[in-house]
């Protein structure tokens, strides 16, 4: 199995993450091999590996057993690809990684079944390996704000009064609390204090949010051929993310004819937005919220024990400002 090969720049946790993709793989054991082959090929499809990066990152304050924390971030991995499994559906959306995804490919229901398998795995690993019951109920928690994240940002499908307040909210659900899952894990399981735990936490809170942002900046600033999946999905499905926010919000008379138009909006509707919200500097406002995420994140993380994962994290959250796809 082969990592993406940004972490060829943090030799630190690169063993540690191939050994993450070689567990996956392992734990992959359904006799259904469409299923088997498909979680597979998405797992091999070069995917960044950000989750497990920052649960071993923190796990590296304390002398702890390794194999242990490789599965706990193996279990983050393998709950993060069956949220995506499952969001393709959701979104409508043929390609992931730059490949097409599994609804694609196989139908919603073979994609179901493939994302339930992969929660399955994830909970074997955690139950196998966890050494503490806390962070199994640690994990439902957060599990239940992702969820809930997700929750909101259907219900607040269309609604072209959404606030960035809003937004945030659930951003923080859908994505900062897989980031934050992963970093307390990382640091609680490997015998940190519950305060260092907590801490890490918050970090990995604000890391996610930031992420996410990026992510759909790059929506409205990048092709789906970088990206590897679609862009300018979103507003036809009336999900209004930053960028628009940001810009809708100062004249919101000339977002509206074409948003209320919902999912009949054309091409060239959309098209229009995306220009309306250039011209607003939707991006550019978007890009300064992540950067204060980002800003916090980093406050943070300088301030803890300055050992080489110490400053791993603050290179890699600080690239994440820079990604491209
Ligand atoms: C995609 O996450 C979903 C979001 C939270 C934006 P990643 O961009 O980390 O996905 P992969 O794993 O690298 O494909
Ligand atoms: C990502 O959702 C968050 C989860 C999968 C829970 P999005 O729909 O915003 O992400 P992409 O753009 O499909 O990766
Ligand atoms: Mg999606
Ligand atoms: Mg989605």
């Amino acid at each position: 199995m082969k990592i993406h090969p940004m972490w060829h720049e943090y030799p630190i946790v690169a063993n540690e993450l191939t050994q993450v993709l070689n567990l996956i793989e392992k734990n992959i054991t359904t006799d259904n091999r469409p299923v088997a082959d498909a979680i597979l090929d998405l797992i091999n499809a070069g995917g960044k590996l950000l989750r497990p990066a920052y649960c071993l990152l923190f796990s590296q304050f304390h002398e702890t057993d390794r194999h242990k924390m490789v599965a706990l971030a193996a279990a983050m991995e393998t709950l993060h690809t069956a949220t995506l499994i499952h969001d393709d559906i959701i979104d409508d959306s043929d390609l992931r990684r730059g490949q097409e995804s599994l609804q694609a490919q196989f139908g919603k229901d073979t994609a179901v079944y493939a994302g339930d398998y992969l929660f399955v795995v994830c909970f074997k690993l955690l139950a196998n390996y966890a050494s503490d019951l806390r962070s199994v109920q640690q994990d439902g928690r957060h599990m239940e704000a992702i969820l809930n994240g997700e929750l909101d940002q259907m219900a607040a499908r269309y609604n072209l009064d959404m606030t960035i307040k809003q937004y945030i909210k659930q951003v923080s659900g859908k994505t900062g609390h897989l980031f934050a899952l992963s970093s307390l894990l990382g640091a609680y399981e490997s015998g940190s204090s519950r305060l260092f735990a907590k801490n890490a936490e918050t970090i990995g809170l604000n890391v996610g949010i930031a992420f996410q942002l990026l992510d759909d900046i790059l929506d409205y600033s990048t092709t789906s051929e970088r990206f590897g999946k679609p862009v300018q999905n979103d507003m036809r499905e009336g999900v209004y993310s930053a960028p628009l926010i940001l810009a809708m919000r100062q004249d919101p008379a000339v977002f509206a004819p074409y948003l209320s138009k919902k999912a009949a909006m054309t091409d060239t509707d959309t098209q229009a937005v995306a220009s309306l919200v250039n011209e607003y500097h939707g991006v550019a406002l978007a890009r300064e919220l992540a950067e204060g995420y980002t800003d916090k994140a980093l406050k943070a993380i300088n301030k803890l024990p300055n050992l080489p994962a110490q400053r791993a994290l603050e290179d890699l959250t600080a690239s994440l400002l820079n990604r491209q796809a």
